[in-house]
């Protein structure tokens, strides 16, 4: 009779999904792969080409490298990655929906758009997405050995001197959550969330695009 008193409140949403999912249904089922593999060549491209996010990478991202402190725009600046914005839009919806948020006359806009590249022992520690409301990552290369992407109760630091929570505890109760994506997949979170990528033990780069999105007037 206890456990009918006990409710769970305030859930934190994570959202993951093929990016092919939200494709209509007349394209061609191979278009989500060519547009994974077109980001690929893109993103290979600027690596090459982007000489100020490499000078940023080295210092900050060891070993890697990220387009976020130089090209965060690249939304507007590839036609691939415009093709992934399009490709997103549904799924921002269904999150925004999931989360119950009334969006008044505004709407939710892609801000940014990078990526990321993580060769070997590179990781990225823990972190918020200020100044966003969604963020979340497209996977396109997520070979063996390569990371999770790891999120925190957001209540971590009101926990003064709570008791530890059991190893065996549910899920939704662990203090960390671990979830591996594959390469095609697309996940969402609120931009508050704190997250981190482990070190790759891949062998191989694992590559991803991130973004953020902002609450806009119409
Ligand atoms: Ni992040």
């Amino acid at each position: 009779m206890r456990a009918l008193a006990l409710r769970s409140l305030w859930p934190t949403q994570i959202y993951k999904s093929k990016l092919v999912a939200s494709v209509k249904r007349r394209t061609r089922p191979q278009a989500s792969q060519n547009l994974i593999e077109e980001l690929l060549r893109e993103t290979l491209i600027i690596r090459e080409i982007d000489e100020e996010g490499q000078a940023w990478s080295k210092d900050r991202y060891v070993n890697g490298f990220t387009s976020y402190a130089s090209w965060d725009d690249l939304h507007v600046r590839f036609a691939a990655f415009e093709e992934l914005e399009k490709a997103l839009r549904p799924h921002v919806r269904k999150f925004a929906r999931d989360l119950a948020w009334d969006l008044g006359t505004g709407h939710l806009e892609m801000s940014t758009c990078w990526v990321n590249v993580m060769p070997p022992d590179c990781t990225h520690s823990w972190h918020i997405h200020p100044q966003s409301v969604i963020s979340g990552t497209v996977y396109i290369s997520t070979p063996p050995g390569s990371s999770p992407i790891k999120f925190e109760d957001p209540r971590h630091d009101r926990m003064m001197n709570s008791p530890p929570r059991r190893q065996d505890a549910q899920l939704q109760l662990q203090p960390h959550i671990a979830i591996m994506p594959e390469a095609g997949e697309v996940i969402l979170f609120e931009s508050w969330l704190r997250h981190e990528v482990p070190i790759s033990k891949a062998r191989r780069d694992r590559i991803s695009v991130s973004f953020n999105y902002s609450w806009r007037d119409a």
